[in-house]
């Protein structure tokens, strides 16, 4: 609808520029240009050349996406970009952007985070997110479950990773087994061969008395990595694909026992799957039945738009917009902590939007649980 807020979305937290522009909830372009070769002899992410390669991208990438959309810069109704979480040169580079384009161009900024974009984004693969949504949030630096009664205002964290993230075991079991980074994309692949129930690897934190929505991945990397040394000590082959399911089934089994009880234990309808590990083969599968039996419907985005994008921070941004949320002041800094429950920055200044945006705030806040889930 041509009366949908028209944004485009900037987003540089880790490897990837990537570079969306949507209408509303419609995507109409997603580039992205990914320097993750780069990386991969380093066995990981290395931040100065991360940087150096967005600034290298960042025009083209916009002009590509620009192009692909059919759309022209002036066109806009705003500029979004992450301004964190992530690595803070990085960020810093799709800041720097963001606003340079925004002030040419007259146009209003929105910096926004990373995490809530990585949830928002489903809206362009399967429409407005319900209020409220559970969201699992499973990336490289993050693993969470996340209540969202409004994905622009209000984010609360249930739970989250006490040590590695999903997606850093994955690149951690993949290094170990020689098999290239990043390590999810080959892992999800070689794990298609395998035995998920060839050995029994721990599930950590789901004692009884364990906290019932945080996550610890660091017992089973060190139990995969053990198991694969007295392997090689005894001069046997080491058999990748049944380690790799076997490691996947034991992350995903996790992943999904918690998110379908938080949505039990709060009465929540509806889960929502979000960062790059979920475009994980498995935990997709398995999601999708567990979430069946539990009687709670799954949203997942495509794969393209579960790892890094720019079409993500386009898509909260137009939230943003659509909401009349305030816009970030000009002095916007990339904060590469920004916590989960600041869905965007807001210019501290913008009086008459703060008002109102605290006001409706408060006003979720008083209502009574059973009113909010109602
Ligand atoms: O969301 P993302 O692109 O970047 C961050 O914000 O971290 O997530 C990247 C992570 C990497 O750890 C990568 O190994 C993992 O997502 N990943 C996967 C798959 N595709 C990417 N993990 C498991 N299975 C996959 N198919
Ligand atoms: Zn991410």
């Amino acid at each position: 609808m041509a009366d949908e807020p028209l944004v485009l979305g900037i987003e540089t937290s880790c490897d990837e520029t990537g570079v969306g522009i949507v209408r509303g909830h419609t995507l109409l372009a997603d580039a992205v240009a990914s320097s993750v070769d780069e990386h991969a002899r380093f066995g990981g992410v290395v931040p100065e050349v991360a940087s150096r390669a967005h600034l290298e991208a960042m025009v083209p990438t916009i002009q590509r996406a620009l192009k692909e959309a059919g759309v022209a810069a002036s066109d806009l109704d705003g500029i979004a970009v992450t301004a964190g979480p992530g690595l803070a040169g990085a960020l810093l580079v799709g800041v720097s952007a963001a606003k340079a384009y925004a002030y040419a161009l007259g146009k209003p900024l929105y910096g926004v985070n990373h995490l809530a974009s990585h949830i928002c984004v489903d809206q362009l693969e399967h429409g407005p997110l319900p209020e409220p949504t559970m969201a699992l949030l499973v990336s490289g630096g993050h693993s969470s479950l996340l209540l969202a009664p409004d994905i622009t205002a209000d984010v609360r964290p249930l739970g989250s990773t006490i040590d590695d993230a999903a997606g850093e075991a994955f690149d951690k079991i993949a290094r170990v087994l020689n098999l290239g980074f990043p390590g999810g994309p080959v892992i999800d692949r070689i794990a298609r061969e395998g035995d998920p129930a060839a050995i029994a690897f721990p599930r950590g934190l789901t004692g009884p008395r364990d906290a019932a929505y945080d996550f610890s991945f660091s017992g089973l990397k060190t139990a995969v990595a053990r198991w694969i040394e007295a392997k090689r000590a005894a001069g046997e082959e080491v058999p990748i694909a049944d380690v790799s399911a076997s490691f996947q089934e034991a992350v995903v089994d996790v992943l999904t026992r918690k998110a379908v009880r938080a949505c039990k234990d709060e009465g929540v309808e509806h889960l929502m799957i979000g960062g790059g590990v979920a475009a994980n083969s498995r935990l997709r599968a398995m999601a999708e039945r567990r979430c069946e039996d539990a009687g709670l419907t799954l949203r997942v985005p495509r794969p393209k738009l579960c790892t890094d994008n720019g079409a993500m921070v386009a898509a909260l941004g137009a939230e943003m917009v659509a909401r009349g949320r305030s816009a970030s002041a000009w002095d916007l800094s990339a904060d590469s902590s920004l916590p989960v429950t600041d869905p965007h920055v807001p210019d501290p200044d913008a009086h008459s939007h703060a008002h109102s945006h605290s006001h409706s705030h408060d006003h979720v806040h008083e209502l009574s649980r059973k009113n909010l889930y109602a």
